[in-house]
């Protein structure tokens, strides 16, 4: 029996986000966000399904922490939710809303879990998307407004800091196809609201740098090795957009400090108004970072789509693949690819793998466990692969399953599972999985056993 070990402070974590766990919506003075809204569109969530409560972790952190020490988490990722802080978004701050985070961080420090916060996960306050939300240039200005509040506050025990989650999904989801909130649908604003949550990630930096002393700070994205269908040229071309829209779009301006031309010269064809962006600013936006998180589900096969919203491009179901419940292919592989493209084009400081895991129908079995055999599978899965990218010489420094708890979906709502713990939402009793014990006995063996 091989252990695939794992260096020596490799750091094993797990993640989650406010909008998606917390609950307490109208607690101790907390603002509405983008996504308290959305959930009151008709039909925009699955079910109708809301996160006014969720897993009610607003309330229960105490036992979620000692849950996270008990699965031996050696750090765990969550976010700061805007609205708490600053109800309105901007102006005043509630300190109620800070106190949370405080006593959450003090907590896991207690437990020898080490906080990685992310700044941004969705959950825009709704006073500001009434001001325009991310397309509007101020959006930067009010960002920096809450970088300061937070970090000023847990700034001295805070060491990690991630700026945003998943610019991408963010700008185009909520702005681009209207999947997710705001639900607006308009391609062009999308790319606004990229920029502007690009260029909020680089003046957040020297705020979280001052505030923080030692911070170490990154983004995460979510990225994925995009494959043509066919070798046919369309289609070639069609998966090298799509690798621009998804994944180049983002890095090159943070590692290079501009756009892709092939992208640009794109989008210039796609809407002959298309500004480019200053170049002062994509200098601000590649000011140095100390990571980057990488969010890594599956990949994407695509074709050439003429009529296809997202560049084009349309991804294609995989023939005798397996897939998760939410149908996402599991294809591990992409993984390690994706870490060491990462590594020999951008060189970034240090990666993490910020979140990778699995949704699965899963229940408790007559026996009362949930028995989730098939994520374990695929936590091994990408786990090897992980392995084998260090190997290679990427400087992986962690790595984050997504996610602690099952918890609300998005706009899929409470349909999918994702957790090492599962959730009974009715009693919210906790139930760790066959998956969390298999991962704790991952950690404290540092690494995996090989077959
Ligand atoms: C990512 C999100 C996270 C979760 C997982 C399944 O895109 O960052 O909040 O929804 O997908």
């Amino acid at each position: 029996m091989t252990i695939n070990s794992f260096p020596p402070d490799f750091l094993w974590g797990a993640a989650t986000s406010a909008y998606q766990i917390e609950g307490g919506a109208r607690a101790d003075g907390r603002g509405d966000s983008i996504w308290d809204a959305f959930c009151r569109v008709p039909s925009a969530v699955l079910d109708g399904e809301t996160g006014d409560v969720a897993c009610d972790h607003y309330h229960r952190w105490p036992d979620d922490v000692r849950l996270m020490a008990r699965l031996g988490l050696k750090a765990y990722r969550f976010s700061v939710a805007w609205p708490r802080v600053l109800p309105e978004g901007a102006s005043r701050i509630n300190p109620a809303g800070l106190d949370f985070y405080d006593r959450l961080v003090d907590a896991l420090l207690a437990a020898g879990v080490r906080p990685f916060v992310t700044l941004y996960h969705w959950d825009l306050p709704t006073a500001l998307q009434d001001r325009g939300g991310w397309p509007n240039p101020e959006s930067v200005g009010w960002f920096a407004e809450y970088t300061d509040a937070v970090s000023r506050r847990l700034g001295d025990r805070v060491r990690d800091w991630i700026t945003h989650n998943e610019p991408w999904v963010a700008a185009v989801l909520g702005y681009g196809t209207g999947v997710h909130a705001p639900g607006l649908r308009d391609l062009a604003s999308a790319l606004r609201a990229a920029h502007h949550l690009l260029l909020s990630h680089g003046e957040a930096i020297p705020i979280l740098r001052r505030n923080s002393p030692g911070a170490r700070v990154g983004i995460v994205l979510n990225l994925s090795p995009v494959y043509p269908v066919s070798e046919t040229e369309a289609d070639r071309a069609a998966a090298r957009r799509k690798d621009g829209f998804l994944n180049r779009w983002f890095l090159d301006v943070l590692y290079r400090g501009a756009y892709p031309d092939d992208m640009l010269a794109y989008y210039h064809e796609q809407w002959p108004s298309f500004l480019d962006f200053p170049a002062a600013e994509l200098t601000r936006i590649a000011a140095p970072t100390d990571f980057l998180g990488v969010n890594y589900y599956t990949r994407q096969v695509v074709r050439h789509d003429p009529q296809g919203v997202e560049a084009q491009a349309q991804a294609v179901r995989v023939e005798g693949a397996e897939y998760t419940h939410n149908d996402w292919e599991v294809h591990p592989a992409g993984l390690a690819e994706l870490l060491l493209r990462l590594h020999r084009d951008y060189a970034p400081a240090a990666l993490y793998v910020t979140e990778n895991g699995a949704s699965f129908p899963d229940w408790p079995g007559a026996d009362g466990k949930v028995n989730d055999e098939r994520r374990v599978a695929y936590l091994r899965a990408h786990l090897v692969e992980a392995h084998r990218a260090i190997r290679a010489g990427v400087p992986l420094r962690g790595y984050f399953v997504w996610s602690l708890l099952d918890n609300f979906e998005w706009a899929m709502g409470y349909s999918q599972r994702f957790g090492l713990v599962y959730v009974d939402y009715p009693t919210q009793r906790r139930m760790v999985k066959a998956s969390g014990h298999w991962y704790a006995d991952v950690i404290r063996a540092n690494g995996i056993k090989d077959g």
